[in-house]
């Protein structure tokens, strides 16, 4: 077939899609090719808008490397992260709720026992703070030896991996006891702005867009026959709540930072007083299979119980 037009070129091009062996990736790339054409025909794209979008494209890939990864970042501003995250994460009412994983999180931080100081070498202080809670399942069972990967941003807004001559900073893992609980010292984060000196940043200004992010503590929680959450908590109070730049915040996920006048209270977890204390439960899913077999569990349970 030749002859293509603006009517009959969507078609001709998922036509030649016929032999593609993958059926999900030829389910992807139709799908792709037709929300692509109607998006230039929506907007009658000129040749000129086209180079511009490819020239953006190539600059986003020249800033991107094993450190700077700035399609994640365009992902993360045009709210696609997220709306992957939402698809996958259909969490059942009471679990936590899961966000982007950002691209601060590295593998290798330190593990800590229960009661970690993760301020421990930071080279910038912050405000003192005590955070602590429990991990359940969504039933409300403590679940013990859960692992709780933490990482922050310093008190200046600026992750400890952004520094060249950065070492692990306000960054480790603990886990809970055998009442599920969990709890480390750490710093008040602060709000920040994504990197900005690249196209992304370039697309924000362009868009009239900020570039912040409201203070939030990362965690990955983890515990065998349960669905792992990659999430944040987020500081009560921030100004850049309800215009996260990446579109992560939740209401659930936003935790209390109270300030605790009490030297009594200070003295039982090792704090100096005053110091704010984050009190926050997660509660974890089980997983597909974990969740069948306690299904067949109940339901022998209930043919027993019937006999
Ligand atoms: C972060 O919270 O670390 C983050 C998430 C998405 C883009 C940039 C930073
Ligand atoms: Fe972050």
């Amino acid at each position: 077939m030749r002859q293509f037009t603006a009517e009959n070129l969507t078609d001709a091009v998922i036509a030649r899609h016929k032999d593609a062996q993958d059926p999900r990736f030829k389910q992807i790339m139709t799908s792709l090719i037709k929300h692509v054409h109607a998006f230039a025909r929506e907007v009658e794209l000129t040749e000129e808008e086209w180079f511009e979008g490819i020239k953006f494209l190539t600059a986003t890939g020249h800033k991107s490397d094993d450190k700077r990864q700035e399609f994640i970042l365009l992902s993360d501003v045009l709210g696609l992260s997220m709306l992957t995250v939402a698809l996958n994460h259909r969490m059942p009412a009471g679990a936590t709720e899961a966000t982007v994983l950002g691209p601060f999180f590295v593998h290798g931080a330190p593990e800590f026992g229960h009661g970690a100081d993760l301020t421990q070498g930071a080279k910038i202080e912050g405000e003192p703070t005590w955070v602590a809670g429990r991990v359940l399942s969504v039933a409300g069972q403590p679940i013990a030896g859960a692992k709780l990967d933490v990482w922050q941003a310093r008190a200046n807004g600026v992750y400890d991996i952004q520094d060249p001559a950065g070492e692990f900073e306000l960054r480790g893992s603990v886990k809970t006891d055998s009442q599920g609980r969990y709890a480390f010292r750490t710093y008040k984060p602060a709000f920040y702005g994504v990197p900005t000196d690249g196209p992304v940043g370039d697309l924000l200004r362009r868009l009239g867009r900020h570039p912040m992010r409201p203070a939030h503590i990362h965690f990955i929680v983890s515990a065998p026959g349960y669905q792992q959450v990659i999430t944040h908590v987020f500081v009560e109070g921030d100004p850049y709540l309800d215009s996260d730049t990446v579109f992560a915040v939740k209401d659930a996920l936003v935790g209390k930072f109270q300030q605790i006048d009490s030297p009594a209270e200070a003295k039982k977890v090792g704090m100096p007083s005053p110091f704010l204390r984050l009190d926050f439960d997660f509660r974890l899913t089980p997983e597909a299979g974990a969740r069948a077999r306690q299904k067949i569990a109940a339901s022998d349970a209930a043919v027993a119980a019937a006999r």
